[in-house]
């Protein structure tokens, strides 16, 4: 194992499209908990007119900041990237080794830190400090697609619209065994008016199946902290995976698949529908034409397989396209769900709690706050929660397979 502790974005990578300020310039402020729980986030498919017009508002205004201001749209999308796909180096004197924030116990804690600055940056700029991120729903049938706030023609009519998404499950009825065992035909979100018996069947059949998959997820297989958040991030572990897939590469010609998933340290909560989510709502063709090889200018999946970009589905975009950020604010509350409603506890070991990172905060002067995991276990120290109505009837609770 190792100690990981305060990452700073690095401002080296070639990889990166915007200049990040002179670290040392800026000061770290270690965070303070706030006093009271002003942002109630609410479900992104049942937003009224005001608050999707605030969303878009908001989404709007940080996409036109520029993106040398580290809390533009650019540059929080660059700062998910940086931490994923080997972009950034953990220790320069220790083989060069590439940390990712995925793939172990950090994912919860490291995603719950990094929306809570966006959702801030965006309350900022609309000027509501109560402004809360809306959850993308999809344990719930009617978030079971992606929400009509999000739709649109172009990112100028809708800042919430991203056209890089999989446009055959626009209006879809989500799929979250799509990883596994994909769906033979794709079933309309929204069923329509008139439908004969035999598709009305499979519509409930398929919902059904979503919500066993959530509660396998949050029940039966997330039981105790290493099933549900993750092992602790093993550099040994990950070094082998990389070692392995490399290998296979080379034999393979330089194209292929990875011979190893860099998924065995992950939890319920980061391995389920969270992937699925991403995988199903990015990717067009689950077989990757040739063209799309890693070395092809293609990009390695959540699913740890070789493809052409298209935002969600990969880890390096995904960050490119605001329905992560609602999708994301979904598998907070399926943790925060796990450590209240269902009494799950995370773990003592004070190497995950002092576990920190940095992130900038405050739109008009960006500055840098450092974070604990154990500041964050709690979303009321974040000054956030979810609306009690949907935590009142979750319709998985009871969806034994
Ligand atoms: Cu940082 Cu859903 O991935």
């Amino acid at each position: 194992g190792e100690k990981v502790t305060e990452k700073i974005v690095e401002c080296s990578d070639p990889n990166r499209d915007f200049p990040c300020p002179p670290a040392s310039r800026i000061p770290i402020v270690d965070f303070t908990p706030e006093r009271t729980v002003t942002r109630i986030r609410r479900p992104a498919h049942d937003l009224d007119a005001e608050y999707q017009a605030k969303y878009k508002e908001a989404v709007g205004k940080m996409r036109a900041l520029d993106k040398s201001n580290p809390l533009s749209f650019a540059a929080q999308a660059a700062v998910h990237e940086s931490y994923c796909d080997g972009h950034y180096r953990l220790d320069p004197t220790e083989k060069n080794r590439p940390f990712d924030v995925h793939f172990s116990w950090i994912f919860a804690p490291w995603h719950r830190m990094y929306i809570y600055f966006y959702e801030r940056a965006l309350g900022d700029l609309i000027g509501d400090d109560t402004f809360a991120l809306p959850y993308w729903s999809w344990d719930t049938p009617a978030g079971m697609g992606i929400p009509a706030v999000f739709k649109g023609v172009s990112t100028a009519e809708n800042p919430l619209f991203d056209p890089y998404r999989n446009m055959d499950n626009k209006d879809a009825l989500i799929d979250l065994d799509y990883l596994k065992t994909p769906r033979r035909s794709t079933i309309p979100f929204k069923p329509p008016p008139a439908w004969d018996a035999a598709a009305r069947k499979a519509y409930d059949d398929a919902v059904r199946t979503n919500l066993s998959t959530i509660y396998i997820q949050q029940v039966r297989d997330g039981k105790g902290p290493r099933a549900y958040l993750g092992e602790k991030l093993c550099s040994e572990a990950s070094s082998r995976v990389k070692e392995v897939n490399e290998r296979s590469k080379r034999r393979q010609g330089g194209g292929g698949a990875p011979k190893v998933k860099a998924s065995n340290a992950q939890g319920t909560l980061e391995r389920m529908a969270h992937t699925t989510v991403h995988v199903w709502a990015g990717r067009s063709s689950p077989k990757a034409p040739a063209t799309c090889s890693v070395d092809g200018g293609g990009v390695v999946g959540h699913d740890g397989q070789p493809h052409c970009s298209n935002d969600m589905g990969f880890l390096g975009t995904a960050g490119r396209d605001p329905l992560f950020y609602s999708h994301h604010a979904n598998v907070d509350r399926m943790w925060h769900l796990w450590s209240t409603k269902l009494g799950g506890r995370g773990f003592d070991d004070p190497e995950w709690l002092d576990t920190s990172f940095v992130f900038y905060d405050d739109v008009k002067s960006p500055r840098l706050v450092r974070m604990k995991f154990r500041d964050v276990l709690d979303t009321a120290n974040l000054g956030y929660t979810y609306d009690k109505e949907s935590e009142a009837a979750l319709p998985w609770l009871n969806s034994k397979p």
